[in-house]
């Protein structure tokens, strides 16, 4: 729906009589002390996810203010609203069961409200992508901006950091390697400041990808949450959204087929998180593209991974925002980016690192032709074991496991693996493939991060320190390993997942794409028949009953089934 009315006089509540509907509304809002002057200006309206619950988004406040401060210079009229905010660590089962909740938030608050554009201050995993799902949706002029990464801490003398480094030193004291007192140090240095995680997990991943899209100002992805920079960055942000609303600029004619394409090349080239292809097929399909995998695969076989950052590589966010944040990938990955994308600075991809500064010497973004990973991050696989298709971050696992044959030691859901895992008696071996059921959309529900399963701590002690895991869940942007993700059909839809059994054998060939199980038909179809008959649901009501009934698979980004028409268009282009 389109409304070419402006300010105070956009989506009018029903009353019958327009004009009554805006003398009301005015009546109201003055209560807040706004001038009739003040109540004539295009109005930018500022999503606010500040929440006590949310140390990633600790600096909103002042974000807030500093976007206030750009918009009036600009002449508009900031209003701040809220919406919910979301925390990987406070969003019980897990904060992708409520991502769509969040872009049903955004999309229904900017629809509801009057605004000529909005500022959409986001940053915590889930609140980028809901962001610009509703914003897409919704067709308001938008803009990105993120909280930005924390700075990195110290333990001991040794950087460490939110959140690669907590699974690397919890791996460390399940193996009895670190002791109590030295745990709980750790556990005081991971989140030094305010600020997304300092890796490139999935907030870091999803804030590159936005500026790549065009929907953030150039370089403004990286700068760490506490510095003055981001401060400037928000009110020069500000300013912005108020052109972006002045010129009806839509989400649409920034977040392109090409700009989709620039954000995938990206996600390739950074090692992003896994967690970002699924919010980027989610995006894309509130876009009206539907995201064809196999040809995500053909441009991670162009495209390197360069940027040399935890869980694949040494560094922190804050050394990529010191040597030069995105632009600095951008001016390496330039042959292969759609240039002409236009971005909410009113200027096109190229014109933005046309405008960028000399590179400098450094060392976390590699030349093109010195890479730290030959192809991109990811790789799609599909097999009889994922004939919708699975994903494998293959610059973060280990390159002997890569093809591998072994036998299956199966859970059959989060329970069972913590019941089970670190039983001494569990009858595993560092050869064998640890398989998790039942975490996907519907089954986890919203397919919370437990793929990485833990190495059993009986084969932890004996020093190994990955296992092919297999699951149809998710896993952090900031861990690392063998880790076979988002399997398709989930097995709580009746995937072939659910058929695997203790001791079956399974084939993961990355250099040829595939996940196999090697039992044959006659057997899957006994047991098969078998599971349809002991799948029984619980009674559902609220958000929950909605989601069952709607979530869609990995493929199609989890989305709700109702949240957009059925794509037309492919992206990446085959
Ligand atoms: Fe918020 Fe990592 S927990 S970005």
């Amino acid at each position: 729906m389109t409304d070419d009315k402006r300010g105070m006089q956009r989506g009018l509540t029903t009353y019958g009589d327009a004009e009554f509907s805006v003398f009301l509304r005015k009546a109201f809002i003055k209560a807040m002390g706004y001038s009739e002057d003040a109540l004539s200006r295009p109005i930018v309206g500022i999503a606010n996810t500040f929440s006590g619950y949310n140390a990633c988004h600790g600096n909103v406040p002042d974000l807030v203010e500093a976007v206030k401060r750009g918009v009036m210079l600009a002449g508009g009229l900031p209003v701040e609203f809220p919406t919910i905010s979301l925390h990987e660590s406070f969003a019980y089962p897990t904060s992708m069961y409520l991502r769509n909740l969040m872009a049903m938030d955004t999309e229904e608050m900017l629809r509801a409200q009057p605004m000529d554009s909005v500022v959409l201050i986001g940053g915590c995993d889930k609140t980028v992508p809901a962001q610009l799902m509703g914003a897409a949706s919704a067709a308001t002029p938008a803009i990105q901006l993120v909280t930005g990464p924390m700075l990195s801490g110290s333990h001991r003398g040794a950087r460490v950091g939110a959140c690669t480094d907590c699974r690397r030193f919890w791996a460390r004291y399940r193996a009895d390697e670190i002791d109590d007192q030295e745990i709980l140090e750790v556990n005081d240095q991971l989140v030094p400041t305010a600020g997304t995680c300092s890796v490139m997990g999935t907030a870091s991943t999803m804030a590159c990808i936005a500026e790549a899209m065009g929907m953030m100002l150039p370089n403004s992805a990286t700068a760490p949450a506490v510095l003055a920079e981001r401060r400037r960055l928000a009110e020069m942000t500000g300013t912005e959204a108020v052109r972006l609303g002045t010129q009806r600029i839509m989400p649409q004619q920034i977040m392109t087929q090409q700009a989709l394409e620039n954000g995938l090349r990206v996600l390739l080239a950074l090692g992003g998180s896994t967690n970002a292809i699924i919010h980027l097929t989610a995006i894309a399909r509130r876009l009206g593209f539907r995201m064809d995998l196999e040809s995500f695969d053909r441009l991670g076989r162009e495209t390197p991974v360069l940027v040399d950052l935890k869980p694949s590589g040494r560094f922190y966010m804050d050394d990529l925002h010191r040597a030069g944040g995105l632009m600095t990938l951008l001016r390496e990955l330039r042959p292969l980016l759609h240039l002409d994308a236009m971005t909410v600075n009113g200027c096109s991809l190229g014109e933005n690192l046309d405008a960028s500064p000399e590179p400098w010497a450094q060392e976390v973004v590699r030349p093109f032709a010195e890479p730290l990973y030959p192809e991109g991050s990811m790789a799609f696989l599909r097999g009889n074991l994922a004939p919708n298709g699975a994903i494998i971050k293959q610059s973060a696992a280990s390159q002997t496991l890569m093809q591998h044959e072994g036998r299956a030691v199966v859970f059959r859901d989060a329970e069972d693996l913590a019941r089970r895992i670190d039983d001494p008696d569990l009858d595993v071996g560092p050869e064998d493939i640890l398989v998790l059921q039942r975490i996907g959309p519907k089954g986890g529900p919203g397919m919370p991060e437990a793929g990485y399963l833990p190495i059993p701590r009986k084969l932890a002690r004996q020093g190994v320190t990955d296992m092919v895991r297999i699951s149809d869940g998710r896993m952090s942007g900031t861990a690392a390993g063998t880790i076979v993700l988002h399997v398709s059909p989930e097995a709580a839809e009746g995937g072939p997942l659910a058929l695997v059994r203790d001791g079956d054998l399974i084939r993961l060939d990355v250099k040829n794409r595939r996940l196999d199980l090697l039992v044959d038909d006659a057997e899957l179809e006994q047991r098969r028949s078998a599971l349809g008959s002991s799948q029984a649901s619980a009674p559902m009501a609220g958000y929950r009953h909605l989601f069952m009934e709607s979530v869609l698979q990995a493929e199609d980004g989890c989305d709700f089934s109702f949240s957009a028409p059925t794509p037309t268009e492919t992206v990446p282009q085959p």
